[in-house]
């Protein structure tokens, strides 16, 4: 055997079983609250689950046609058979305009294809038709096959029983018998009911800038949301919701969102046909993509999310929020309440030293803190970003006795210990580097670009993976730490793998995402206690396939608190508060040098999952009382703020000098309100806060934990009283905080 077909077989052992990791989703729920229907005589399929139905047929030519996706029906509404639509003329026949599930590029397609391959002989027609399907405990699976070649697609559903969110994907099998070239793929397409007043909404961002709520008319043509830059990226995150008309209500309306959980260059199109059809698609990103398979091998999609819900934005992502706690994060559907961390980047940067970080560990233990954690800096010759990276020893001169008195001395305190690292990141001035200059991203003879003075590892090669597993285990093995800080601090350029043949070399797109799975799975399989956080400077690893594998996120460097209202805002219509880590640093902030009071950035942090990252060697008695005031207060709201549903008050969206969140406990006993105020002017009171999700009929009593409500505002009163009345905060002036608990009076219906 030579070395390029050992190298070859390492690689595909590695694909095969990280596919297998990326099926073993929790099935939370209950899988019999799912209906899976198939009439045969109208070859209509049918999933039904909590407010949601899907329906999908195989039409007269064989292909697989989305029927409908909505709000769920009776049980007694039958689907007349699938037809394929007349096309609009000679320029858009029927395989363009019909609603497929899963189309291959052949046949006079046009549109956006879920598949597109290159055959050894040259051959690029595909024509993908019904085969088969299989229904077994809630999930269907049908299998399409091209008209005259031996590929098969099988596509899976299934529908989560508490969402109604569908979760699909694709598998393609070569059982031609020659490799073929997979140039474009995705997980299928979602397709809309016709419309002409569709409104996209996404988020965009960059460092520091993360988490932008966009909106824009779907017209015809197409609008990608993409990233090519071989990781998630903040630019667009792989997320839409598309709405029918522009109600600026967060709670009204019907909405159709989804979700890729892929952490590589990925790319949703949505698309709009010569028939106002709307096609949704998504996969990875087609861009300079190609995966060779070899015959008998499969190739597995990443999974593609969709829902719908008649509730407005707000509703699709208390459905979002819902389903990454109950079925996607780690221990689904019972994760952890996240800690309250202490993380040491803001206060000490480079300059961690034993005596130092044990200084910081007394005072955060001191304020309620679960969870210290130290940042960069205590690795290699790690004193500032140009050396370092890759070599994951200990620093002497920084802890001649390693890291154990630091980790005992946290662990005395009552708190768990956690650590840095960025293991997929070497800079060129380190002796790993030196030892290895082949085992990066790189195009012989090319410069390699650099980021923040570091290169990126080729993860998809099986020494690098294995190399990675290695060190990981042997610093956790060695050293008893609770939790992993994993960073990512840059994205891919001149991304070549010149150890493979020719022909492999674009799989690095696919090969390095899914080793990047695997390396997480084993870590968590060998070490079940420690948790893991996605950073990737800030929010640009955040999406349902690395969530799968993570216990929380950090969704910006941008600490600024005032920023960060709109920063939440925007990762909340996405992702979870129950894993959006939040904290609590310096005034003035090192982002917009804005002076804040200690109050209003700890009500900011308080609206996700709690940390401290500010310099508490310079808090004074007062801050400190602050501080151990609000992270008892937050300790008794943290379970509603974590997993509660949230409605969006008042977003602060379109130059809002206001913000309002509420968050109700999921057995409606609690809600919590927080609202800000950016700067009052000419004495106009603050807008009256209408709660929502409250029980009518129930009584509560309410209790600021900051600020205050107006004089005459009674201390107890019904959910109806609070949701229709609503509730007068007293706030008045510049970066203004208030928060509020309403708790349910027993016995007092
Ligand atoms: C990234 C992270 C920060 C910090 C630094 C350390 O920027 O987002 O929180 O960990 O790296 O270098």
């Amino acid at each position: 055997m030579t070395c390029l077909s050992l190298f070859q077989r390492a690689r595909m052992t590695a694909t095969i079983v990280a596919s297998l990791f990326v099926f073993s989703y929790a099935a939370a729920g209950r899988p019999e609250n799912v209906h899976v229907t198939y009439d045969a005589s109208s070859r209509v399929f049918r999933m039904d689950a909590a407010d949601v139905t899907y329906v999908l047929g195989v039409n007269e030519v064989e292909e697989v046609q989305t029927l409908y996706w909505g709000k769920r029906l009776s049980t007694g509404d039958v689907f007349p058979a699938a037809h394929s639509p007349r096309g609009t003329s000679s320029f858009d026949s029927p395989i363009t305009v019909t609603q497929h599930e899963f189309a291959g590029w052949g046949g006079g397609l046009y549109l956006e294809p879920d598949l597109k391959i290159t055959f050894p002989d040259g051959n690029r027609d595909l024509v993908l038709k019904y085969v088969s399907h299989n229904i077994d405990r809630g999930k269907l699976s049908i299998v399409m096959k091209d008209i005259s070649r031996e590929v098969y697609v099988t596509v899976r559903y299934v529908m989560d029983p508490e969402t109604g969110i569908l979760r699909r994907s694709a598998e393609i099998e070569n059982r031609t018998d020659a490799p073929f070239t997979i140039e474009q793929v995705a997980a299928g397409t979602y397709n809309l009911p016709r419309g002409t007043d569709y409104h996209l909404h996404f988020v965009t961002g960059r460092w520091a800038g993360e988490w932008n709520v966009q909106d824009e008319a779907i017209r015809g043509g197409k609008i990608v949301l993409e990233s090519r830059r071989g990781s998630t990226g903040s630019q667009n995150n792989p997320f839409f919701a598309i709405d029918r008309d522009i109600s600026k209500d967060q709670d009204q309306g019907d909405v159709y969102f989804g979700a890729l959980a892929w952490s590589g260059s990925w790319q949703i199109s949505i698309e709009q046909d010569a028939l106002k059809q709307v096609h949704i698609t998504a996969g990875p990103n087609a861009f300079d993509f190609a995966y060779h398979l070899d015959k008998r091998e499969r190739f597995q999609t990443p999974e593609f999310y969709g829902g719908f819900s008649d509730h407005g934005l707000g509703g699709a992502s208390r459905l979002m929020h819902r389903l990454e706690i109950d079925s996607i994060v780690p221990n689904a559907p019972n994760p952890r309440l996240r800690p309250v961390l202490y993380n040491s980047w803001e206060a000490t940067g480079f300059q961690v030293e034993e005596a130092g970080q044990m200084a910081l560990a007394e005072k955060a233990a001191s304020i309620g803190v679960e969870r210290f954690v130290m940042d960069d800096g205590w690795f290699g010759q790690r004193n500032n970003d140009r050396a370092g990276l890759g070599d994951w020893y200990v620093n002497q001169e920084k802890f001649p006795h390693g890291l154990q008195p630091l980790i005992d001395k946290v662990h005395s305190l009552g708190m768990e210990f956690g650590l840095w690292a960025e293991p997929e990141m070497v800079n060129p001035d380190s002796d790993f580097y030196r030892n290895h200059p082949d085992w990066v991203l790189n195009f012989p003879g090319r410069p390699r670009t650099e980021g923040r003075n570091q290169l990126v590892l080729n993860l998809a090669r099986p020494d690098v993976r294995a190399y990675v597993i290695g060190f990981l285990n042997k610093l956790l093995d060695e050293n008893q730490i609770d939790f992993l800080k994993w960073d990512y601090n840059r994205n891919w350029s001149e991304p070549g793998w010149p150890a493979v043949p020719l022909e492999d070399q674009k799989n690095v797109y696919h090969d390095f995402t899914k080793n990047f799975y695997g390396i997480l799975a084993e870590l968590r399989a060998k070490h079940p206690k420690v948790e893991i956080e996605s950073c990737s400077g800030g929010g640009s690893r955040v999406d349902l396939g690395v969530m799968h594998y993570t216990d929380q996120v950090w969704p910006s460097d941008n600490t600024d608190a005032a920023d960060r209202l709109i920063i939440q805002n925007g990762f909340s219509y996405a992702y979870s508060p129950g894993i959006m880590m939040d904290w609590v640093t310096d005034s003035p902030n090192f982002v917009n040098r804005r002076t804040l009071s200690l109050e209003y950035r700890f009500l900011s942090a308080m609206q996700g999952s709690l940390g401290i990252g500010a310099n508490l060697n310079k808090f004074t008695p007062d801050d400190f009382s602050v501080a151990k005031r609000l992270v008892a207060e937050y300790k008794a709201i943290r379970e509603t703020v974590q997993r509660g549903p949230l409605y969006r008050i008042i977003p602060p969206e379109d130059g809002s000098e206001q913000s309002a969140t509420e968050y109700v406990s999921r057995d409606g006993k609690q809600a919590v309100l927080f609202a800000f105020l950016h700067s009052s002017a000419e004495r106009y009171p603050y807008p009256t806060l209408k709660l929502r999700g409250l029980d009518e009929n129930a009584m509560y009593k309410l209790a600021p934990f900051a600020g205050k409500a107006i004089d005459r505002t009674p201390s107890v009163a019904s959910g109806a009283y609070w949701m229709h009345h609503g509730l007068d905060a007293d706030m008045f002036g510049d970066f203004q905080a208030a928060g509020f608990t309403l708790e349910e009076v027993v016995n007092s219906k």
